[in-house]
């Protein structure tokens, strides 16, 4: 068997590493039950990489996720480094990371299976059946415009300053993988911006709207100011299929997407860059809750995020629908059979632990295995 998946694990911080471990599991399954082969190594990113090598990224780390296939990151962060620079903080070895690679596609599904449509805060039926993507611009806009920076003005008046900037082929290249997404699914896309008070948002809008007719007539496109967007999120979510936004409205707005399923420990993400010639393409792939530093190490983190992570780098970096699906199967069985971890806990539904949910899921692939 040739190991020709090649994957790096980046565990990083607080439950990271400990939902990361159930994947390890996943992966040992699919090597014995499906033949699959994968070559793993593990490096450090985040505060784990801070307390080694004083960087959140070492160059090597870098290195190392360039020649893989695909990388899986857990969690960064913890108030362990609240007093780290902010340059070597372990958010910007992520932002590093992601930056370097040039993922400028963020994936985030925010769907609602049956067995949780009682977890989320929303009525039952506004949130049955949803299952919208969100595609966030993820490489620029204001998280890497410059000028950036605090400074004493002469007047001795202190301010603080970030820059919103974004060049035509940053908003075509991602609003693409929008329109293609959307061809697949219900063929639908919203374009958010705020174009009502914002330059780069009238851009945006101008460049979207220019692909759109020369490309993708064929989807239906809407323009939506990110506030409204998000106030559309909690009123009636099932309005979307694809969103397709920047770097800062998608953070914001894929939170709140997340807690529309009830938990963010249920919530994928992949991050990808362009096919190259090969027809290869760079890719991350993460949870998009955080490190959780209050229950790390407590073995009550739920692993289905970074599962469903595992799953997607399955689907989109080893054109494997199939075994991604098992996966997911796998997941929704365990949910319907009512187990829980804590984070999703409802009445009439069993608590258990972050390795007692693999074993869980592991029995499920095994029952298909059979
Ligand atoms: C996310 C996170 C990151 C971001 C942080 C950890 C830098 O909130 O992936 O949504 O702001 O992009
Ligand atoms: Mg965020």
């Amino acid at each position: 068997m040739t190991a020709n998946r090649k994957i790096l694990f980046l565990p990083g911080d607080g439950i990271g590493p400990e939902v990361m471990r159930e994947v390890h599991r996943v992966i040992d399954w699919l090597t014995k039950h499906r033949g699959l082969g994968f070559e793993v190594q593990e490096g450090l990113v985040g505060g784990a990489a801070y307390d080694a090598h004083g960087t959140s990224l070492a160059d090597e780390t870098l290195a190392d996720a360039m020649a893989s296939d695909a990388v899986l990151l857990g969690a960064v962060g913890g108030p362990k480094w609240d007093d780290v620079p902010r340059q070597l903080r372990p958010e910007a070895g992520l932002l590093r990371l992601r930056k370097e690679m040039d993922l400028y596609a963020n994936l985030r599904p925010a769907t609602v299976l049956d067995a949780l449509v009682d977890a989320s805060t929303l009525k039952p039926e506004i949130v049955r059946g949803l299952d919208l993507m969100i595609v966030r611009e993820l490489t620029a806009g204001v998280y890497f415009g410059e000028p950036r920076g605090i400074e004493t003005l002469p007047d001795g008046v202190r301010r603080g300053f970030d820059t919103q900037v974004y060049t035509a082929p940053e908003i075509e290249r991602v609003a693409r993988v929008a329109f293609e997404l959307a061809r697949k699914r219900t063929n639908k896309v919203h374009s958010v911006e705020k174009a009502n008070v914002m330059e780069s948002g009238v851009f945006w809008r101008e460049e979207v709207s220019r692909l759109h007719a020369a490309e993708y007539a064929d989807v239906e496109l809407n323009h939506m100011y990110a506030d409204n967007c998000a106030m559309q999120l909690v009123r009636w979510p099932k309005q979307f299929d694809v969103i397709v936004t920047d770097n800062l409205f998608g953070d914001l707005l894929s939170d709140c997407a997340a807690m529309l399923t009830g938990s963010l420990g249920m919530l994928p993400s992949a991050s990808l860059g362009a096919v190259d010639g090969m027809g290869q393409r760079r890719a991350l792939y993460e949870p998009v809750h955080g490190s959780a530093p209050d229950i790390a190490g407590r073995r009550i983190a739920n692993p289905i995020a970074t599962l469903l992570s595992f799953a997607m780098m399955m689907r989109y970096s080893f054109d494997d629908a199939a075994n991604a699906e098992l996966i997911e199967n796998a997941v929704q069985k365990v949910l319907a059979g009512g187990l829980r971890t804590a984070d999703i806990m409802q009445e009439g539904t069993a608590k258990v632990s972050t390795d007692v949910m693999g074993d869980a899921i592991l029995r499920e692939l095994d029952k298909v295995a059979r």
